[in-house]
Formats: C-alpha cells, sequence, structure tokens
C-alpha cells in the first residue's frame, strides 16, 4: 500500500482522533494543522507515542499567509503533501434571528473559503505529481434541513466545492470527495441530540471518529481511485428514513 505525506486540518479536534489514528495505523506520514498550537502538538504526539509519524502544524485556515507558510513549512520538514482531510469546521447554533451578516460568514469563512484556501495552495504540487487525494468532511446538515443556516450553508457549499473541482483535475490522478457524518461521538454533538439517536438512526448508535477515519484511509488507497466527486455519506442511514408516519417513532 502507498504511504503518503497527508495534511490534515482540524487534527486536535475529537474527530481527527479517530482518523488521524486509522491514517498513522495505514503507514501514513501526518502533517497535524490546528489553529490551536497546543491541540496541533497533542494530536501528532498521540501518533507519535502509538509508533506512527507525524509533524504539528499551527495555521488559521482562514488566515492566506498562514496557509502560505503552511505549504513552505511542510515542504521543508516533510516533502510533498499527497493528500489532504479538510476537517477544520466550527459548528455556530444560531438560527436566522441570532445571525448577522459577519457571523454569519465567519462560519463560511473556516468552512467553506478555508477548506479552498487549503486545496488551492497545494493543488499545484499534486498536478505536478499526477497524485492526490482530497477529502473535505462535510456533513448530513448540507443535504438535509438543519436548524443552524451557517452550518447547513457551509456544508452544502464543500460538498459542490468537491463535485465542482472535479473538472480541474480531470484526467489527473487526483480525486477529490466529501465524506458527510451524521452524528458522530464527539463533543461538538450535545446531549440532545445524543439522546434523539436511539428514535432517529436506524442503526440506533452514533458514529464512531475511528469509523470516519477507516473510511477515509480507504479512499486514500489505490483501489478507491474511481471513488471521485462522491458524498460519502456515514450516518448510520438518519437521511435516508422519513419517519412522519412511523408511529413507533413518530
Ligand atoms: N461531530 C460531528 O458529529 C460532526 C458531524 C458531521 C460533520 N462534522 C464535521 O467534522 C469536522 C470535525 O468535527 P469535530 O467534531 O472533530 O469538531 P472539533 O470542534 O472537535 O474539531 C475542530 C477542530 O478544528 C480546529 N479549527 C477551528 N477553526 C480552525 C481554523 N480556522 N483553522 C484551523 N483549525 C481550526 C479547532 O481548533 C478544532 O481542533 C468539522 O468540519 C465538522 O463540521 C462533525
Amino acid at each position: 500500500m502507498r504511504s503518503l505525506n497527508v495534511l490534515i486540518t482540524g487534527a486536535g479536534g475529537g474527530m481527527c482522533r479517530g482518523i488521524n489514528r486509522r491514517l498513522a495505523d495505514a503507514g501514513h506520514t501526518l502533517l497535524c494543522v490546528d489553529i490551536d498550537a497546543e491541540r496541533a502538538e497533542a494530536a501528532a504526539e498521540a501518533v507519535r507515542s502509538d509508533g506512527g509519524k507525524a509533524f504539528a502544524f499551527a495555521a488559521d485556515v482562514t488566515t492566506p499567509d498562514d496557509v502560505k507558510r503552511l505549504r513552505r513549512d511542510a515542504l521543508e520538514q516533510v516533502g510533498a503533501v499527497q493528500a489532504i482531510v479538510n476537517a477544520a469546521g466550527v459548528l455556530d447554533r444560531k438560527m436566522l434571528l441570532d445571525h448577522d451578516a459577519a457571523s454569519f460568514a465567519k462560519v463560511l469563512d473556516i468552512n467553506l473559503v478555508g477548506p479552498f484556501a487549503v486545496i488551492r495552495e497545494f493543488a499545484q504540487d499534486m498536478l505536478d505529481a499526477d497524485f492526490g487525494r482530497i477529502v473535505n468532511i462535510s456533513s448530513i446538515a448540507g443535504t438535509t434541513g438543519y436548524p443552524y443556516p451557517s452550518y447547513a450553508a457551509s456544508k452544502a457549499g464543500l460538498s459542490n466545492l468537491t463535485r465542482s473541482l472535479l473538472m480541474d483535475f480531470w484526467g489527473t490522478g487526483i480525486t477529490v470527495n466529501s465524506v458527510c457524518p451524521g452524528v458522530v461521538d464527539t463533543q461538538m454533538v450535545i446531549q440532545e441530540v445524543r439522546d434523539q439517536v436511539p428514535n432517529k438512526v436506524p442503526t440506533g448508535r452514533v458514529v464512531e471518529p475511528e469509523e470516519i477515519g477507516a473510511l477515509i484511509a480507504f479512499v486514500l488507497t489505490d483501489d478507491a481511485r474511481s471513488i471521485n466527486g462522491a458524498d460519502l455519506v456515514i450516518d448510520g442511514g438518519a437521511t435516508q428514513i422519513f419517519r412522519l408516519f412511523d408511529p413507533q417513532h413518530a
């Protein structure tokens, strides 16, 4: 199996604990990026203490200078990046009337413009190598209705950015996919949502971060080279169920 230099944004977050572990177990070298330097270092250290290879980088994906510096530092310390996992993201629990244009735009900046900027910065290296794997962590909230419109709009945008980049990478060895999780066992998920899982998710359980990691590990393999432009939904079946007339779950 090919072992890659994989840049992971938001690497210090809850879901990335599982992603980092699975990708390191698959033999990849991780570039753990987070806006919070301590979180980035802790993530890299956790991988190293399990015997994996990882480097920490502090960068804000919404700051162009940080993203440029990230590529320079990555090249110098590790080498060319061959895969990107855009996992940095925020959920602002504001409904319409609680938002203003600035707070709405901030969520789009982190969840949508940030991934674009990272892909834009590293694209030429992948094109030069005629190989790359890009995985954007979107959400089922990008395809269904959701109470928090900035988050839903940002993830809908991210999934469609994924599809639209197929044009740029046509005929190259670069694939671009979205992973769309449902309810994952992280701090982002409030107790009220967890309590609803048995009645709203056909598997009756939350998704573990390791399951997201296992899916991404597969996407990085050569066997996955025809998976391209997909929304890889991993939600226990939640989005496929229409419960309005189900007396058990209504
Ligand atoms: N937890 C879930 O149930 C769930 C479901 C669907 C999608 N997602 C998505 O998965 C991704 C990871 O979620 P999580 O639950 O691990 O969240 P988390 O809050 O635990 O982790 C997010 C990480 O991103 C970092 N970050 C935030 N802004 C940044 C920036 N500007 N630049 C660089 N790093 C930044 C944070 O410091 C944090 O370490 C997010 O994109 C989220 O929207 C989560």
